[in-house]
């Protein structure tokens, strides 16, 4: 990433306003939204986004007072219309929409789509130049390279929005690059933190959604039930901070209060802490180069009586380790390694495979994922189409079942 660049530029611009939010319904969407409502600066709300949520979207945009609303979903555009009807705000709708809503001018746009989803808009987006805040992970996983090149060549600037990134952003010095030793990132250890193999047997997808510090989306909070989401952030942080697989440790902090740390030459551990809650990488990231003021919680540092860090155990939780076994294989194996996991979680998530299952049917897919030429974004979209194809059968050829459902 291009800081000192981005900050004088951004530092000489007065017209820091407009706003887009794609994935406005979903959980970072909402605090985004929270975050930009308790700001005392003008902040133009151009354009919201949602997959299918029309009555939530049709909501923030009238409160708001957006430009533009679009739903991914075509088939809810009357629905949308009807909703906006007698307001200022534009209906728009589908995929192509979604493109030129990424297209339209922004100041700051929240990538907040979850999954592969959010690929196109997310490039889009950032051809236009502009700062882009990325929560969106799993587009960095499968396209990193592409991504931060497209970054590059338009300009744009890429501000981290996970929790740990946005922590790493923070405490990392890009002109003491050399001088990075490692970057660690903490994990909460999620639900099942403490659990047993048996108890993992028989997760259900209620008990894998009740995380203990973090309130998330569905996909992310069970890709942190199987820490899945560490092994995608490991390959985030290898693409978004340009390091060896090496130099990015995990360790398990069960207090999710230090969210990440640099290791420099000299010894000293720089981290960053602050409440469980995104509002303060959102605020971080709304306001860089300079610090608003966060709606969200604050860290009583006098209620902590300690804090802990441990090493993963990766016989419990092995999908860490597939993280860095994909960054040693190459884009294809982080490819297969996202999208079976979205639709392995998708399986989990609607009763139909057992929680253990998601890892089976990831590590399945990645033993016969093979090196492919992937040069192009239309390369990797399909690619992930053929990968997605290929866990599904193996879900049903394996005769996967959730059981007690
Ligand atoms: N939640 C967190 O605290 C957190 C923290 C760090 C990183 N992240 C990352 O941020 C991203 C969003 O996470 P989240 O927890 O906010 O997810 P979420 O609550 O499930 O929200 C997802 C958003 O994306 C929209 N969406 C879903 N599928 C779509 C599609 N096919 N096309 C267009 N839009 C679609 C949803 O619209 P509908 O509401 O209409 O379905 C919703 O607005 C994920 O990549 C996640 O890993 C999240």
């Amino acid at each position: 990433m291009v800081w000192a660049a981005m900050v004088v530029m951004v530092m000489s611009t007065s017209s820091f306003q407009k706003v887009a939010i794609f994935g406005s319904t979903g959980s970072v969407g909402l605090n985004t939204i929270k975050v930009l409502q308790a700001q005392k600066e003008q902040y133009d709300v151009r354009v919201l986004t949602a997959n299918s949520n029309v009555g939530l979207l049709a909501a923030q945009a009238k409160e708001l007072d957006a430009a533009y609303a679009v739903i991914a979903d075509e088939t809810k555009y009357e629905e949308l219309k009807q909703a906006l009807a007698g307001t200022d705000v534009t209906p728009m709708a589908g995929q192509e929409a979604l493109l030129e809503a990424a297209s339209m001018e922004a100041d700051w746009t929240m990538a907040a789509i979850v999954g592969m989803a959010g690929l196109a808009p997310l490039m889009k987006s950032i051809e236009q130049g502009k700062i882009v805040a990325i929560a969106n992970k799993e587009p960095l996983v499968a396209a990193g390279p592409l991504v931060m090149e497209a970054a590059r060549q338009s300009g744009a600037m890429l501000l981290p929005v996970d929790s740990e990134h946005n922590a790493v952003f923070q405490v990392f010095e890009p002109e003491n690059k050399k001088a990075v030793e490692r970057i660690i990132l903490t994990a909460s250890g999620g639900p099942f933190r403490d659990a047993t193999f048996e108890e993992m047997e028989k997760a259900t997808p209620e008990q894998a959604l009740a995380h203990p510090n973090w309130e998330m989306g569905a996909k992310i909070s069970v890709d942190s039930a199987t820490m899945m989401n560490k092994a995608l952030e490991v390959i985030e942080a290898q693409r978004l901070f340009d390091l060896r697989p090496s130099q990015i440790e995990v360790l398990v902090h069960p207090q999710s209060l230090v969210h990440a740390m640099v290791e420099y030459s000299d010894g000293s551990i720089l981290a960053q802490m602050g409440a469980a809650d995104m509002c303060t990488p959102i605020t971080n990231a709304l306001g860089w180069p300079e610090r608003l003021k966060t709606p969200g919680e604050r860290l009583d540092l006098a209620k902590m009586s300690h804090l802990e860090f441990r090493p993963v155990d990766l016989e419990r939780f092995p999908s860490v380790t597939l993280a860095y076994e994909c960054l040693e294989e190459g884009l294809h194996a982080c490819i297969a390694l996202n999208a079976a996991n979205e639709v392995a979680v998708e399986a989990f998530l609607s009763h139909k495979i057992a929680f253990l299952d998601i890892y089976h049917t990831v590590s399945e897919i990645l033993r016969s994922a093979v090196p492919e030429r992937l040069e192009s974004l239309d390369d990797i979209i399909s690619y992930d189409k053929l990968i997605r194809a290929r866990a599904k059968s193996a879900m049903v050829e394996n005769n996967f079942q959730q059981t007690g459902t």
